[in-house]
């Protein structure tokens, strides 16, 4: 009887009579949530909608070439991107405090939404909130802020008076993506690993130069083609690399090296908030880190993080 065909058409109406005439924002990073809550929207009301998307420097290697790819040539999204590398990058210059890190991240992102919502006219704000947002706002919202300063935009709404659409409410992930494949957005989007808002930023410890992010890109991108390959991609929940602030000694040929540590990080977990590391087979660990070595200039050591939630956390900062 939940038929989602039959949600999608009605929530569409439904938001073309709510926000009739009215200009809308939305940020969109091409998470999963958003993706599918911004695309539900312009379906309602087409460029009445401006999706802003913002390249803060720290997405996943190509990743701000495919975002507007997909929403804007693709689907045809009222999109722009706005490319703020430098002052982010500026802005965390000498920070190494995680903590200060997000919160230098999240205000620098509302700061340039902010921008962009006053040059639009927005009154309205679309965000992708889902059923277990909801939930766990209301049970421990409080208590997860404290571990770490989580990033979206937040603090908006408020301070620019603008309304919060919200048309994910009441689905469930698997629901969103569902909804998703219907609107038509490729997988590639709906069923990749979840993202932080402050990106790379915290997977870089300590202060973020553009050397150590050329560095993480490049290894991120290998260890996930290495799990695409070998079919670990999607039975895990999420995996990344995180570079560490610490040089150990080498060989490389016949010469001493002096280079980063890397680790690689996977974990097995159904909403976030408990996480087991995976048990990815040592074949696999060892292809990736191999792979690593051999090609990504400044890594010379690679470990795997076998620390599961808690009492670690999924990311390490
Ligand atoms: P932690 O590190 O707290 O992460 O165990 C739990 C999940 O949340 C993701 N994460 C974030 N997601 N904004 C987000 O939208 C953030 O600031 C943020 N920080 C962590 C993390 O990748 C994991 O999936």
């Amino acid at each position: 009887n939940w038929n989602l065909e039959d949600f999608v058409s009605k929530k569409i109406e439904e938001l073309r009579e709510t926000l009739a005439g009215k200009k809308v924002i939305a940020a969109l990073s091409g998470g999963v949530d958003s993706s599918v809550a911004c695309v539900l929207t312009h379906k309602a009301i087409g460029e009445n909608l401006l999706n802003v998307f913002v390249d803060h420097g720290f997405l996943r290697k190509g990743e701000e070439n495919e975002v507007p790819k997909v929403f804007k040539e693709m689907l045809g999204l009222n999109l722009v991107k706005i490319n703020a590398r430098k002052r982010f990058l500026e802005k965390l210059r000498g920070v190494s405090d995680p903590e200060r890190k997000r919160k230098i991240i999240g205000e620098e992102f509302i700061r340039v939404f902010e921008k962009q919502a006053q040059q639009h006219g927005a009154t309205h704000l679309v965000q992708g909130t889902i059923y277990s947002d909801v939930i766990e706002s209301a049970k421990s919202g409080k208590k997860t802020a404290a571990i770490k300063s989580h990033h979206n935009v937040g603090g908006l709404p408020e301070r620019m008076n603008l309304q919060i659409v919200e048309p994910l409410r009441n689905l469930f992930k698997d629901e969103v993506r569902l909804v998703g494949e219907i609107l038509g957005i490729p997988r590639q989007i709906l069923y990749r690993h979840p993202f932080p808002g402050p990106g790379l930023a915290v997977r870089i410890l300590g202060e973020v130069t553009e050397e150590k992010l050329e560095i993480l890109k490049e290894a991120d991108r290998i260890f996930i083609e290495t799990l695409k390959e070998t079919g670990w991609y999607e039975k895990v929940w999420q995996a990344f690399c995180v570079l560490l602030p610490v040089r150990s000694v080498g060989v490389r040929g016949d010469k001493r090296a002096y280079d980063y540590v890397l680790a690689l990080r996977a974990v097995d977990s159904t909403e976030g908030m408990t996480a087991d590391w995976s048990k990815i087979p040592h074949e696999v660990l060892d292809l990736a880190a191999r792979r690593i070595l051999n090609s990504v200039k400044g890594i010379g050591r690679v470990v795997y993080d076998i620390s599961s939630k808690p009492p670690a956390t999924i990311e390490w900062e």
